[in-house]
């Protein structure tokens, strides 16, 4: 349904977006995951042809954006990242202009805009000013209005940034109803969004794709180095050293200290059980061992790990290197 092949947008000599290449299937959620500054909105307003890309191409629902726009146009909703509102105009006034704007005729019209204002849930506000709306109906009418053509493709760009906890929840069930009759890809710096939301994730950073995969095997896939928990009382030694020559050990990193009791993260290589190995070390140390349990290698350290590991040490790790 989307097709993104070899994408490249430079601005002077900043290059947003790097030979960004993905697919979308239909009636999937792709997230679309990167720090600020990956280049995820310059992505999307390519997409949507708001702006031409310097390299590469683009297929939206059959059309290429750059040579048949129109079309392109005409099976995309798009939500910018602050919705295109307009003070002056109701919520109900500003649904119609912009169905008008987007060739949606007659008595369909009508159909649309109450269709749209049902689906988002905005009714108790067609006859507030948009400028008047609260931060989180300002997004679900920026929703509304990209739903207003009844799109096949809807491209979102960080539809619950800036919203409550209560918000974010309800715009999340939303996006998974609007999945199946329409194919969307959602952009966040935020991870628990695509865990949650999305059947597929494309992380990109510095403009480049570095890694695409469904949220459960990105945590397999790299979930072979294990990060065991493990909290010691040593008295007046330090574990840290001792431990870190543990075959298998490739980091020890002190995570809290509470008088004599201390807690380390101890990475392991990949393949290796060192749970063991540790225990055994503590205990032959004559140490205390008050705790050892494995920690899940969550999305949030492979994402911590996919965008940080050229430039900074993981800001996951904590302690030792905490300014990188
Ligand atoms: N109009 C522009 N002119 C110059 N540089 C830009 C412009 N828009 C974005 N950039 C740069 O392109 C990179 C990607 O930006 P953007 O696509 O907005 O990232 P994201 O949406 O992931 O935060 C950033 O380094 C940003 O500073
Ligand atoms: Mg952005």
């Amino acid at each position: 349904m989307i097709e993104v092949q070899h994408l490249t947008k430079r601005y002077g000599r900043v290059t947003a977006v790097d030979d960004v290449s993905f697919r979308v299937e239909r009636g999937e959620i792709l997230g679309f995951l990167g720090p600020n500054g990956a280049g995820k909105t310059t992505t999307m307003r390519i997409l949507t042809g708001y702006m031409p890309a310097t390299e590469g191409k683009a297929i939206v629902a059959g059309f290429d954006v750059f040579d048949q726009p129109l079309d392109a146009k005409r099976r995309t909703g798009y939500l910018p990242e602050t919705p295109p509102l307009y003070p002056d105009m109701t919520v109900l006034e500003y649904l119609e202009f912009v169905a008008k704007i987007k060739g949606v005729a007659g008595p369909e019209r009508k159909q649309r805009v109450n269709a749209v204002i049902e689906r988002t849930r905005i009714g108790d506000m067609s006859s507030r000013l948009c400028s008047k709306l609260s931060k989180g109906y300002r997004q679900r009418v920026g929703l509304a209005q990209s739903l207003i053509h009844n799109p096949d493709v809807l491209i979102l760009d960080e539809p619950t940034a800036g919203l409550d906890p209560k918000q974010i929840i309800e715009t999340r069930e939303l996006v998974k109803e609007l999945a199946g009759d329409h194919t969307v890809i959602l952009s966040t710096h935020i991870l628990p969004e695509v865990s949650q939301t999305c059947q597929r994730v494309v992380i990109i950073n510095k403009g480049r794709v570095v890694a695409v995969d469904t949220p459960d095997n990105l945590t397999a896939r790299l979930g072979g180095s294990q990060t065991i928990y493990l909290q010691v009382d040593a008295g007046e030694s330090d574990p840290s050293v001792v431990l870190g020559t543990i075959a298998g050990v490739m980091r020890v990193v002190e995570t809290d200290r509470h008088e004599e009791r201390v807690g380390y993260e101890v990475e392991s290589e990949q393949g290796h059980d060192i749970r063991r190995d540790l225990a055994r070390t503590v205990v032959t140390s004559g140490w205390g061992l008050l705790e050892l349990r494995p920690m899940r290698l969550s999305l949030e350290e492979i994402f911590l790990s996919l965008t940080t590991e050229e430039t900074d040490a993981p800001a996951a790790a904590g302690g030792e290197t905490a300014n990188g």
